[in-house]
């Protein structure tokens, strides 16, 4: 057992979760070289479990975490502000969701006969459908309508055990729209218990009254400054493809994104190779996502560079295309995250689904889908308080599974096998 001495103080809030048939507390910590905290062994076990296991937290974060004997004989549940009887059931790690387009407006439900009828993405999208069609529905929409729809995706989000989530702009494609995107993702993330990481992502589409490179103009004199100076967004991002920025203009976004203080993160070959996940290791991006065309060569580069793939079977799910090589990336060391890239186009909220898909589909076994659902997905974020984990210190966020173990997880396609949800040290749903 790892701990800190003591009972938890009146005055913090304590919370103990005990008797787990099994509890997940991340990947095994000799997990990564001494050179790069990206890489994972890929002869290793995914992660550490412990059986008979508890843990407790004190102001949100774990103080201890072992056999559910000595953890309770330190912190006794009788004792704690809030206490779960996991009663043999598996306790995991709350699930990081490190890639969505969540703050929008509109419906575009209809997009599905389309696609039946042979209509491509990009084909929806060059006749002005697509993410334009949203873009043209959130400019429309106001703030309260916009936060509203958000915060009901977060509650979808929670229940299907999401515990953070990364929320980018890029329905708004102006200055005002980006920033009251980015607004109303700083509201909800003070109104909501899941923890939002904020993206600006003004280079999703080139709206149908710009050319590209004015656009990309645009985006670097008038989005970013702004952007910068509202000072909400922390990662900025570009839609690296054929047809809407091209690998010099993506650079020239990301370029100017870092130099206003925002991480890169890429979507790269989404459909077509295109090179943006040779940039996202140049510029040592925060991550490259999608990936469903990237070679051998490009899983080595983002490895060396320590750039987190993340790989998004919903997608290629939704829109009938081949899925990602996960085994490239795993076989290359990276730490591979996965996320539901809940858009318009993606209408998944549920990281357990995307866990399903990562083993049926990607050949992913239930504990690396786990992983890149928690600590890898963490990594994606840049976050590195332990999120992801349930190691002492890291923040107690964790999901009572109603089910004997975390490969129920990726197992059950139905409904979610969560029961219960602690966030921050405090019970969120039960
Ligand atoms: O990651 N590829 C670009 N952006 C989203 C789709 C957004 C949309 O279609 O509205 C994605 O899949
Ligand atoms: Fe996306």
């Amino acid at each position: 057992m790892t701990g800190t001495d003591g009972v938890a103080s009146g005055e913090d809030h304590s919370c103990v979760v005990y008797d787990a048939g099994e509890l997940v507390v991340g990947p095994p910590e000799h997990a990564g070289d001494a050179d790069t905290e990206t890489s994972t062994d890929p002869d290793g076990d995914p992660l550490e479990i412990i059986e008979d296991a508890a843990f407790a937290a004190v102001d949100g974060a774990v103080v201890a975490v072992g056999p559910t004997e000595e953890v309770t004989r330190e912190y006794p549940p009788e004792n704690a502000d809030e206490a779960i009887d996991a009663a043999g059931n598996a306790v995991v790690p709350g699930f990081v969701d490190p890639h969505t387009h969540a703050v929008f407006a509109g419906d575009r439900s209809d997009e599905l006969e389309a696609k039946l009828r042979g209509k491509s993405y990009q084909d929806i999208l060059e006749e002005g459908g697509g993410i334009l069609r949203t873009v043209r529905a959130t400019r429309e929409a106001d703030d309260e309508r916009l936060l509203e729809n958000l915060l009901s995706h977060l509650d979808a989000m929670l229940a299907r055990g999401t515990t953070t989530v990364e929320v980018k702009s890029g329905y708004g494609l102006d200055v005002d729209t980006e920033l009251r995107l980015l607004e109303v993702i700083d509201r909800a993330d003070d109104a909501h218990p899941i923890d939002l990481v904020p993206t600006f992502m003004g280079a999703h589409a080139v709206p149908d009254d710009t050319g590209t490179e004015e656009y990309v103009d645009h985006v670097t004199d008038d989005q970013l400054p702004a952007v910068a100076s509202q000072g909400i967004a922390e990662f900025c991002d570009v839609f690296c493809e054929a047809g809407v920025f091209d690998v010099e203009q993506s650079r020239r976004v990301l370029e100017a994104g870092r130099d206003v203080g925002l991480t890169p993160k890429v979507h790269a070959e989404e459909f077509t190779r295109l090179g943006g996940a040779q940039l996202a290791a140049t510029l040592e991006a925060a991550s490259a996502d999608h990936l469903l065309h990237a070679t051998a060569e490009d899983a080595a580069a983002l490895r060396e560079a320590g750039v987190v793939p993340v790989l998004l079977p919903g997608t290629a799910f939704g829109l009938g295309e081949e899925y990602a090589d996960a085994r490239t990336f795993l076989e290359a060391g990276a730490p591979v995250a996965i996320a539901t890239d809940f858009n318009p186009n993606c209408h998944s909220r549920s990281m357990a689904f995307v866990q399903t898909l990562s083993c049926l589909e990607m050949e992913m076994t239930p504990a690396e889908a786990l992983r890149g659902a928690t600590s890898a997905a963490a990594r994606a974020l840049d976050l590195e308080d332990g999120t992801g984990t349930l190691r002492t210190g890291a923040p107690a966020d964790a999901l009572v599974l109603e089910a004997p173990s975390s490969a129920h997880v990726a197992y059950r396609f139905d409904t979610p096998a969560v029961d219960a949800v602690v966030k921050s040290g405090e019970v969120v749903r039960s």
